[in-house]
């Protein structure tokens, strides 16, 4: 087998976004885009000769080809094992654990997440470090660099390998192993959770649950652990076979993509729990009977119950959350006597905290929340936490969200996406905002003050890295806030978000529909940032 050096010209828009790069598959289809890119990544590490590599994906279009083209680049270039999921798929916390379980130098994951897939949908790329967590921006930013001025790739001249069954082989001098996709993750899983006691609960005859998997990458880890581990009846896991193409869905487990489930859940008897997760599995909602949990409370209700389960017994070192989550975890982590943090959006940021033990639960807003267990959110992991705590608790879930919300007050939270919006309209709305909200602080909204207005930046608190420009907030006397960011995953013009959060302590008022309750906070919103006039469209795509 030789190794060959292909000539190149750069491409221009290989920025890595908040979770990687992410394009229309057409794009990766391109001649070298997808080389070109992995050899960017390649350069800009150092130390990888002899090394092994985790690699798989979401099974998405494009996972297969993709991978047989890294595994020939990876050869070429030196390293020296890859450890590839069977069939090519492996969950992004499945490869978290993965690296930090071999301890091996790093992986790539081959995932839009919960972007649509197939031939028209959405392929992507991230690059994982030896802790197990996204590389960081200095990484990221590096292979950037690098894609601007590549000019060759170097790559194995080899035939296709078999993906499908496990084994050891060699391309060149170095080794492959396809290993079982699903093994070490459920393993972890054990260890963390009190199995006996879920598997009690959920062969009792009279619990029920469903669990979707939206035909994407969980649906083998969820019949495993679910259905063959916990012995769940057969049919507890729907859409349990990854597709291409998630069957044409959108694996964005929210009230609106993951709509079969929420039917069922609210709908004529329902089971007692459902949950879903997005396309590479880091993702998760969780739902009761006819309840939804807001992922900001989910965070909040793991950590105030986190005593209950086995792999966190002894208590925690800090909740981390990002910012545009609700305060909910802050009140957590203020009675529990322990640290909170505030980071800006992205898994990336809660990297070093961990490593540092500073945390060990970390959330989004965006149906993500993990710990320290691996360094990327979880969303089987947060459907464990939960069983685990319904199992000793006993109660339901709407059960125990009402007593939490008694406890600490309740922080109606709500986020409202505006999709596809031109892009030069979107970066007005925000240049603009920017310019105002440090000038809003005494201004009077309706029954509301504002008490600052900034466009958040971050000190990381470990290596002292700063990050502008993450999001403009506007805070309110009471606590309420706004929050305004761009996002950075999206493929297609921009995504405008604005959330909302308000707090109310007194349990008389704790049960409103959040929209209801967030009537005038939304008015303001428009007020201030001119979104319906800015946007050109008068009502958002996406309310979560
Ligand atoms: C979105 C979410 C963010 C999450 C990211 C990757 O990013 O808002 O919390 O970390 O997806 O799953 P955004 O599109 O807002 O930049
Ligand atoms: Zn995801």
């Amino acid at each position: 087998m030789v190794s060959k050096t292909i000539q190149t010209q750069p491409f221009t828009d290989q920025k890595p976004g908040t979770s990687g790069l992410r394009k229309k598959v057409s794009v990766f289809q391109k001649p070298h885009y997808l080389e070109n890119f992995v050899q960017s990544i390649f350069d800009s590490l150092q130390g990888y000769q002899g090394q092994t590599l985790v690699l798989g994906g979401d099974g998405r279009y494009y996972n297969r080809q993709a991978i047989q083209t890294i595994l020939k680049m990876a050869a070429a270039n030196g390293f020296g094992r890859v450890l590839v999921g069977q069939g090519g798929i492996l969950s992004t916390p499945a490869t978290s654990a993965i690296i930090r379980k071999y301890g091996t130098f790093g992986g790539i994951i081959l995932s839009a997440s919960h972007n649509p897939g197939g031939p028209d949908g959405d392929f992507g790329i991230k690059y994982n470090i030896d802790n197990g967590g996204p590389a960081p921006e200095k990484v990221t930013e590096a292979m950037y660099q690098r894609s601007k001025e590549i000019d060759s790739y170097k790559i194995l001249e080899a035939p296709d390998v078999n993906l499908d069954t496990l084994g050891k082989f060699n391309i060149g001098d170095m080794a492959v192993e396809v290993i079982d996709s699903v093994a070490d993750y459920a393993e972890l899983m054990q260890s963390l959770f009190d199995f006996d006691r879920i598997r009690e609960l959920v062969t009792n005859g009279q619990f029920r649950m469903c669990i979707d998997s939206l035909h994407a990458v969980t649906g083998p880890y969820a019949h495993n652990i679910f259905e063959e581990r916990l012995g769940a009846p057969q049919g507890t896991v729907t859409n349990g076979t990854p597709l291409e193409d998630f069957g044409g869905g959108h694996p964005d487990p929210n009230l609106v993509y993951a709509h079969d489930l929420v039917e069922i859940l609210f709908g004529e008897n329902a089971p007692d729990f459902g949950a879903a997760s997005d396309g590479d599995g880091d993702r998760n909602m969780i739902l009761g009977r006819r309840f939804f949990v807001t992922p900001s409370d989910s965070l909040a209700i793991l950590a105030a119950n986190a005593k209950l389960v086995p792999g966190y017994s002894s208590g925690l070192a800090g909740i981390a959350r990002s910012m545009p989550t609700s305060q909910a975890a802050d009140r957590v982590a203020k009675h529990l006597g322990i640290e909170s943090y505030e980071t800006p959006t992205g898994w990336k940021f809660f990297g070093n905290l961990l490593d540092a033990g500073r945390a060990t639960l970390c959330g989004e807003e965006s149906f993500g929340t993990g710990s320290n267990h691996i360094r990327e959110k979880d969303g089987l992991w947060a459907v464990l936490f939960w069983l685990n705590i319904l199992a000793v608790r006993q109660q339901s879930v709407e059960q125990i969200v009402t007593e939490h919300w008694q406890t600490y007050g309740r922080n109606y939270y709500s986020r409202h996406d505006y999709e596809e919006v031109d892009s030069d309209r979107a970066n007005n709305l925000i240049t603009s905002l920017r310019a105002i909200a440090p000038n809003l602080k005494g201004k009077r909204y309706g029954s509301y003050e504002v008490e600052y207005g900034d466009d958040f930046s971050y000190t990381d608190p470990i290596d002292g890295s700063i990050s502008q420009k993450q999001g403009v907030r506007i805070g309110f006397t009471d606590g309420s806030r706004i929050v305004f960011r761009l996002s950075g995953t999206g493929t297609q013009g921009a995504t405008l978000r604005l959330y909302l959060e308000s707090y109310e302590p007194d349990p008389a008022k704790q049960n409103l529909d959040p929209q209801q309750a967030l009537a005038e906070l939304i008015t303001i919103a428009d007020e201030i940032a001119q979104i319906r006039a800015l946007t050109g469209m008068d009502k958002p795509t996406v309310i979560t």
